[in-house]
C-alpha cells in the first residue's frame, strides 16, 4: 500500500496539475479528477510517464454522486488520504444586471458546494492520517478575488471569499486532529482559465502554476507545529486584492 496518498480535483490542467506533480514527486500516490475524461487521462498519462502512481476519475463537481464516487474510488485504490486539494473551479464574468442563474449555480456548485462536500467526504481518512503523523493537509484553491470584491466577477469573488472563510472554519474544527488547512489565493496564473485576460496581461508575465506547486511542497515540509492559514500570490507591483 502507498505510504502517502493525495486526491486533487481540477487536476487535468493548470494549478491542479502542477500541484499533483509536486505531490507525486513527494511520494504520494495520486487520484486526480476533472470534468472532461479525455483531457484528464492525457494529464494522468503525462504524470505516469514521469514515474508517478496515478488513478484518474472523471467527475462533474456539480453532481454529488459523481463527486462522492471520486472519494470512494480513492479509498478503494489507496486506503488512505494524507493530502486533499480542493482545486476545481470556474469563473464566469458578467455585469450584475446580466447574471444568468445557470452561471450563478455553476460557480456556487463547483467553487463552493463541491469543496464543502469534498471536505466532508475526505475527513474520515484525513483524520486517520492526522492521528498517524500529525500532518495531514487540506489545501483549498481560493483566489486573490476572494480577498476583495471584484466588478464583473462578483459571483466568482464571493465564492472565493467563502472558500477562504470555510478553510478557516475547517481548520478550527479539525486542526486539533492533525489536519492543517490552507487557502491558496493567487492573482493571475498562466492557465487555460486566464485565456480571457491574456490580451491585457501576457501569459508569460503571469504567476506560474508551478509556483503554487512549490507552495504545496513548502506546506508538506513545515513542522506539524506550524499552521499556514493562507498564502497570497501577487505579480510584482500588484495590490493584495486585484487579479
Ligand atoms: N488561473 C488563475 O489566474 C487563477 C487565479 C486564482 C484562482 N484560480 C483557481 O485555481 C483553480 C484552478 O484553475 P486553473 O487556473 O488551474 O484553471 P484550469 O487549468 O482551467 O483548471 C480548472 C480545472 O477545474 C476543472 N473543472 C472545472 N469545472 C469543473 C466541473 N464542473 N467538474 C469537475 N471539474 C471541473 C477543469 O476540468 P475540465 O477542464 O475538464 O473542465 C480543470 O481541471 C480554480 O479553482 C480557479 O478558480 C485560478
Amino acid at each position: 500500500m502507498a505510504q502517502r496518498a493525495a486526491l486533487i480535483t481540477g487536476a487535468s490542467s493548470g494549478i491542479g496539475l502542477a500541484i499533483a506533480r509536486v505531490l507525486g514527486e513527494e511520494g504520494h500516490a495520486l487520484t486526480i479528477s476533472a470534468r472532461r475524461p479525455e483531457k484528464l487521462e492525457t494529464a494522468a498519462e503525462a504524470l505516469r510517464a514521469d514515474g508517478l502512481e496515478v488513478q484518474s476519475v472523471a467527475a462533474n463537481m456539480t453532481d454529488e454522486e459523481n463527486l462522492v464516487a471520486v472519494f470512494a474510488k480513492h479509498r478503494e485504490a489507496y486506503g488512505r488520504l494524507d493530502v486533499l486539494v480542493n482545486n476545481a473551479g470556474v469563473g464566469i464574468g458578467a455585469p450584475m444586471e446580466e447574471i444568468q442563474t445557470k452561471h450563478l449555480d455553476m460557480q456556487l456548485g463547483v467553487n463552493l458546494r463541491a469543496l464543502i462536500i469534498g471536505t466532508r467526504e475526505g475527513l474520515p481518512l484525513l483524520k486517520e492520517a492526522g492521528a498517524e503523523h500529525g500532518k495531514a493537509l487540506i489545501v483549498n484553491t481560493a483566489s486573490i478575488a476572494g480577498k476583495g470584491g471584484q466588478a464583473w466577477l462578483s459571483i466568482y469573488a464571493a465564492t472565493k471569499a467563502a472558500v477562504i472563510n470555510f478553510t478557516q472554519s475547517t481548520h478550527r474544527e479539525v486542526g486539533g486532529a492533525g489536519i492543517q488547512c490552507t487557502a491558496l489565493a493567487p492573482g493571475f496564473v498562466d492557465t487555460p482559465m486566464t485565456e480571457f485576460a491574456k490580451g491585457q496581461v501576457p501569459g508569460e508575465e503571469m504567476i506560474r502554476p508551478e509556483d503554487l506547486g512549490e507552495a504545496v511542497r513548502f506546506l508538506l515540509r513545515t513542522s506539524r507545529n506550524c499552521h499556514v492559514p493562507e498564502i497570497v500570490f501577487t505579480r510584482p507591483g500588484e495590490g493584495l486584492d486585484t487579479p
